[in-house]
């Protein structure tokens, strides 16, 4: 019968409510280095290095050790299983090197993708049997949040009402335990930049898909207070001819949430997508400028648009580390005041990575 339900205890509802908003606190953002080792593999590739457990704590070391000023920008990190467990060369774990930064940790814990059988080719996204388990383990060590992320494609017939709705459904028994066993949820349906596809298309996708995913969280009694939202900003695919400028985004963006995802959310924290950093950021700061009423602190959760020049600045070089802190410090910066609508096109950064596009198709995280 409707309208029995269970929510967690006040006690855990508090908890759960103070970190979302910490992590959405004015003018402050996530950074996302929840890269697979496969999809970090590529990029060491690209600096030249092998893909070792060593390199890959390596460059995140770098980015956990930037000067204490990257915490007035980024109030949170989400790490990667492996990355939890890791430590700075001088014997910190990575996990206390961030919380003495004042900096939340917090873990992906969806476990890559499979078919989603008599979809339209579509997928669905695995880890929920041992998530209890998990989350459970991921607390003892430390985070205090996690996200999970739905890919969804925009195409002639897709996303299909299955691809939708197994996603809310997943999005939602996801959400619930991760509550249940005291991490905030950061929910995000990504409705994906590849195709021809214009704006309008995806704003009427990103309605549908968020409204959907809204219903599965109530019908799951999940106490939204204690949530975040990351989803995709409102674009045209990557492939349309017709391009829309910052302000055509931030509309189409914050009518779409508008719409679709309830007041109670704390926060929204857009992922990025394949946008090049100086998009990122600028659209960002259009969202937080447009004048339609937001009820919720309208940041980043950004993982390439965050890191594309830092990467290039470090090049895989040790006597490049310093170097590469102060692009990630200019770039997290440059995102705050963009999620405050303060920041000013003279900020952009003088990386040539910063304007690059960092689409690449069927990204695999
Ligand atoms: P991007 O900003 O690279 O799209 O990453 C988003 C994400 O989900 C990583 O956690």
């Amino acid at each position: 019968m409707a309208g029995y339900f269970s929510y967690p205890s006040m006690e855990l509802q508090m908890e759960l409510k103070k970190t979302a908003e910490a992590i959405v606190a004015p003018g402050k953002g996530i950074l996302a280095v929840d890269e697979t080792n496969e999809g970090i593999g590529r990029l060491l590739a690209a600096v030249g290095l092998e893909n070792t457990v060593e390199n890959r704590r390596r460059y995140r070391q770098l980015l956990f050790t930037a000067d204490d000023v990257l915490s007035e920008h980024i109030s949170a990190v989400i790490l990667f299983d492996e990355t939890v467990y890791q430590k700075t060369d001088d014997g910190m774990r990575f996990i206390d090197v961030l919380k003495n930064k004042n900096i939340i940790p917090g873990i992906k814990l969806d476990l890559d993708v499979v078919p989603l059988i008599f979809s339209e080719n579509e997928v669905t996204t695995q880890g929920l049997d041992d998530l209890a388990k998990r989350c459970a383990e991921y607390k003892k060590e430390g985070c205090l949040f996690a996200k999970w992320r739905c890919p969804l494609k925009i195409g002639d017939t897709t996303p299909s009402v299955l691809a939708i709705s197994d996603t809310a459904h997943v999005l939602a028994r996801y959400a619930s335990i991760c509550q249940s066993e005291g991490l905030v949820p950061i929910v995000e349906p990504d409705v994906l930049l590849d195709g021809d596809h214009d704006i309008v298309r995806t704003q009427k996708v990103t309605e549908i898909v968020l409204a959907t995913v809204y219903k599965a969280l109530n019908d799951h009694h999940v106490y939204l207070e204690g949530t975040l939202l990351k989803p995709n900003m409102v674009t045209p695919g990557n492939s349309c001819p017709k391009r829309s400028c910052a302000e055509e985004i931030a509309a189409a963006t914050v009518i779409a949430l508008l719409r679709s995802v309830p007041a109670a959310v704390p926060g929204i924290a857009f992922l990025s997508g394949g946008q090049s950093e100086v998009e990122a950021t600028e659209n960002l700061n259009a969202i937080n400028r447009v004048s339609i009423k937001k009820p919720w602190a309208l940041t980043f959760s950004y993982g390439r648009a965050l890191q594309a020049s830092v990467w290039n600045t470090w090049a895989g070089k040790d006597e490049n580390v310093e170097k590469a802190q102060n692009v990630l410090i200019k770039r997290a910066k440059a995102n705050g005041l963009a999620a405050l609508g303060k920041y000013e096109i003279e900020e952009i950064s003088d990386s040539r990575a910063a304007t690059k596009s960092n689409f690449s198709a069927n990204h695999k995280y």
